[in-house]
């Protein structure tokens, strides 16, 4: 089975930040904190957690575990493993995934190289949040710079993807993910010191269960996997790097543990500052643009914290867009026989027109609708809230159901080396075999109002 061909990650070190780099990104410091204003505060962060934990674990081990074991893309592994199986549709899920989500997160990477330039600018900050929303609209409505913006991000993100595995993904990771992390401390550290910061941090953690709807689990739900990058072999691919020996429950633990925690940080950086400066918290995809440059506004230094925080949100974002890349990238060389540049350069331009499609809906094309969302939410909602989803509920059926119970444990043991106590791989199989696909699937039927539990 030896691939001495084919690229890999080539250390641990390598292996965790890469895997955390696809992890944490935009999901945690863009999107978890407007869906937590969103959705009412700590009761919807509750939930997020408890799916986090019962339901994305299993669901990261299954994917690795069918990564590693094929040393594959997506529509290779389940081929391998289950020839000519209606479950090749997982395949199909990821690249569509990858496509969909690539469609909306590069137009918002796209806004966060704008706002690095915007930040230089002394005119820029200001303690006025009407400015700063009218600021935001204006721009990101506009048809031109948006638009360039959205392809210089893919087009970043293209060239890492083609510099391959060890070169590219691995070497940028390992420098840029430390840094990350320092930065948004620091934030977090300021925004819980502003005055009046206590009620933003009782809408973090004082939960109101009253507000919770089928809609609202399926938003933590989907936000889970997506801050997890989960549901759409991601981590089937990057598995499929990862050298054998390598203990996947360690990674798994570790990668959920660095995301939530940056997450929970995001959350304590943005929601005393909204509710300090008295900005409603369910303002939606604008709400990190709009309150941040209000507390560099207040900070000495301000347009160097924004400088840095815009650079920090932008490299968070294409660490995980190489990861998202990657999936059609891998199914492109693996699967079609292409070389890397022409996958990277196909990918690129069908993503490139979808984004273009999608940035111009929060302006010129606002009328244009399908069911009801513009291309943009469109994107964002098909995959995160079905997908995603969908694509995880496969995983997990396929490792409970279809691959050999042996196959598994020998995998997760890393073929011995690591000691799984068998109650554990007991309780793992009986996650992935009932629990998981059970609440998965009670929560998307519950969203479709097929069945009524809240
Ligand atoms: N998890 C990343 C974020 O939070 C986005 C991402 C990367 C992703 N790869 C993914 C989301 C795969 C879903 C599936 O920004």
């Amino acid at each position: 089975m030896a691939n001495v061909n084919r690229d890999g990650f080539g250390s641990r070190f390598g292996v965790l930040v890469a895997v955390a780099g696809s992890a944490v990104g935009l999901g945690n410091l863009w999107r978890f904190p407007y869906l937590v204003g969103n959705n009412g505060g700590a009761a919807f962060i509750i939930i997020y957690l408890l799916f986090v934990i019962l339901l994305c674990l299993p669901i990261m081990f299954s994917e690795f575990i069918i990564g590693r074991r094929t040393q594959a893309n997506v529509f290779g592994a389940i081929n391998k493993l289950a020839p000519k199986s209606p479950f090749i549709i997982i395949g199909i899920i990821s690249v569509a995934a990858s496509i969909s989500i690539m469609s909306f997160y590069s137009v918002v990477g796209g806004w966060t190289l704008e706002y690095i330039f915007k930040s230089f600018s002394p005119q820029f900050l200001t303690a006025d949040s009407a400015n700063l929303a009218t600021q935001f609209s204006g721009f990101s409505s506009a048809s031109f710079m948006p638009v360039v913006m959205h392809l210089l991000f893919l087009g970043l993100s293209a060239l890492i993807v083609v510099a391959g595995i060890k070169n590219g993904i691995e070497k940028y990771s390992k420098i840029l993910m430390p840094a990350l992390f320092v930065l948004v401390l620091l934030l977090a550290v300021r925004s819980v010191t502003l005055d009046g910061a206590g009620a933003g941090i009782k809408f973090l953690f004082y939960p109101d269960f009253s507000k919770i709807t089928g809609e609202t689990l399926l938003a933590a739900l989907g936000q889970a996997f997506f801050s997890l990058s989960l549901g759409m072999g991601c981590i089937i691919t990057y598995g499929s790097y990862v050298n054998k020996k390598e203990n996947l429950f360690n990674i798994s633990l570790m990668t959920a543990a660095a995301d939530t925690g940056f997450a929970i940080l995001a959350g304590l950086a943005v929601m005393p500052a909204v509710f300090a400066f008295g900005i409603p918290p369910g303002q939606g995809p604008s709400l990190v643009f709009i309150t941040l440059p209000q507390i560099f506004a207040q900070l000495p230094f301000g347009n160097l914290f924004s400088v840095a925080f815009f650079f920090i949100l932008f490299i968070a974002a294409i660490t995980s867009a190489i990861s998202l890349l990657e999936v059609i990238v891998a199914y492109f060389t693996e699967e079609l026989k292409l070389s890397r540049k022409a996958a990277v350069i196909i990918a690129f331009t069908i993503i490139g027109t979808f984004g273009t499609l999608s940035s111009l809906s929060n302006g010129v094309l606002k009328d244009v609708t399908i069911f009801g969302k513009t291309f943009f939410d469109l994107f964002d909602y098909a995959s995160s809230n079905i997908l995603l989803p969908v694509g995880g509920l496969l995983v997990v059926l396929f490792v409970g159901w279809r691959m050999k119970r042996a196959d598994v444990l020998d995998e997760l043991s890393s073929g011995g080396a690591v000691a799984v106590k068998s109650f554990v791989f007991r309780w793992v199989m009986l996650i992935i075999k009932f629990v998981a696909p059970i609440a998965i699937t009670i929560v998307l039927l519950n969203s479709i109002g097929l069945i009524k539990l809240f």
